[in-house]
């Protein structure tokens, strides 16, 4: 599929230039449809009912599970579906049995969401060594392997930084792991459906993903990925319905992996939609996508970055789908607003729920950045409106 045709599916495409990706994508039409499909036609609950829609319905999320779990290369039993990335990680945070004075290390560059939940640990007196990233927010995995000690029992690392873009050596830092003998996990949220993310060839413990970012899937819906070697290791935090084979009226015996992790009804239409969406990334093809996003990151960059008043952060060389910048003395929520309003250039503005990464890079002062990313269905008309727009208002406002 050509970029005209998946822009074709994506009808509010049509209205904005919408540039933030990083954040949520567009759903393109197929996916709506297999959604329309489920609430139109078996609308029933699943794992449940003997009658033939919840059967189908059932059969469908089977079939989603098996679609998301080939995609990284895992099995669907290590797959648990999640209303988002967040979850997924705190899924992992929260169901590790950390013992006082364990520690966990992280970059400085992380999402809130890969830097909280550890932090929060300290209430178990776990302790989070943050280790810093270069000036381009590239973490060297030699600091990681530095700041192991008998303490540490796992290494968290976001895959591409949502902030700035910069990607990390993800196997490298793997290969540490697995020496030392320490659990691994990886923030995949940016990464997955930009690029390929084989999991056993990162050799991650647990994974946590998004299905409405990269994956062009629909808001709501997310999974972790937890190895098989270490299921036994994690313990649901949140139990009911689902997650059970016995109970008395004194104790209960859970469910196997993953069924112990997914209490409740979940986002059945999300994750039918999310198996659609894994379809419509490969029909595209991965590598497709990889290429025209490099030349979109590197078009989108090097264009902003000729621009006088602006500054762009990051190393061009080791950034992918994302572009932070500012043009000097504006608060990036203000160039953020004159964007839509001027050209319906729909960019992220602020601190991109990454404070410390934009504490880093030095951008903090002045209210974090703008920041532009990228999918597939974007074209190069769209990052030249960008940027001339954007030269338009550091010419006006702009020192
Ligand atoms: C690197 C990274 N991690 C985690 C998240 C949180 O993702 P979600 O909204 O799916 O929970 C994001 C969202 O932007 C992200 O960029």
């Amino acid at each position: 599929m050509e970029t005209s045709e998946v822009r074709a599916d994506i009808p509010l495409l049509e209205k904005v230039i919408y540039l933030d990706a990083a954040s949520t994508t567009p759903t393109p039409k197929p996916v709506v449809e297999a959604m329309c499909d489920y609430f139109y036609n078996y609308n029933a609950n699943t794992g449940r009912g003997a009658y033939s829609l919840a059967i189908k319905a059932t059969q469908k999320m089977k079939e989603a599970k098996q679609k998301v779990a080939n995609f990284v290369n895992a099995s669907p039993e290590e797959i648990v579906f999640t209303k988002n990335t967040t979850e997924a990680i705190n899924i992992v945070a929260n169901g590790l049995s950390f013992e006082k004075g364990d520690s966990v290390i992280v970059p400085n560059i992380e999402h809130h969401s890969n830097f909280l939940p550890w932090l929060n640990l300290r209430k178990k007196g776990v302790n989070l060594k943050v280790v810093k990233t270069d000036s381009s927010g590239i973490v060297d995995p030699y600091s990681i392997e530095n700041a192991v000690d008998e303490t540490t029992r796992l290494i968290a690392v976001t895959h591409v930084s949502n902030a700035i873009g910069s990607v990390q050596d993800v196997h490298e830092i793997g290969k540490i792991a697995r020496e030392k003998d320490l659990l691994y996990l990886i923030d995949a949220a940016q990464s997955i459906g930009h690029m390929k993310v084989d999991i056993s060839d990162i050799n991650a413990d647990f994974a946590a993903f998004p299905g409405h970012k990269g994956t062009l899937g629909p808001v709501g819906t997310g999974f972790l990925y937890c190895n098989q070697k270490r299921v036994s290791e994690l313990e649901p935090t949140s139990l009911g319905g689902g997650t059970v084979l016995d109970v008395s009226e004194d104790d209960f015996e859970l469910e196997t992996f993953p069924a112990r992790f997914e209490g409740g009804t979940g986002n059945i239409a999300g994750f039918i939609g999310l198996g659609a969406s894994i379809d419509y990334i490969n029909r595209i093809g991965l590598n497709k996508i990889e290429k025209h996003s490099i030349n979109l990151t590197q078009e989108l960059y090097s264009s902003l970055a000729s621009i006088k008043n602006v500054t762009c952060y990051g190393n061009p060389q080791n950034i992918y789908g994302i572009v932070s910048f500012n043009i000097n003395n504006m608060h990036p929520h203000d160039v953020a607003k004159i964007l839509d309003e001027i050209g319906g250039i729909c960019v992220r503005s602020g601190h991109h729920c990454a404070i410390p990464a934009i504490k880093h890079i030095g951008a903090y002062e002045q209210g974090g950045t703008v920041r532009a990313s990228v999918h597939y269905y974007n074209n190069f008309e769209e990052i030249q409106t960008l940027a001339t727009t954007v030269e338009e208002i550091a010419k006006t406002f702009g020192a």
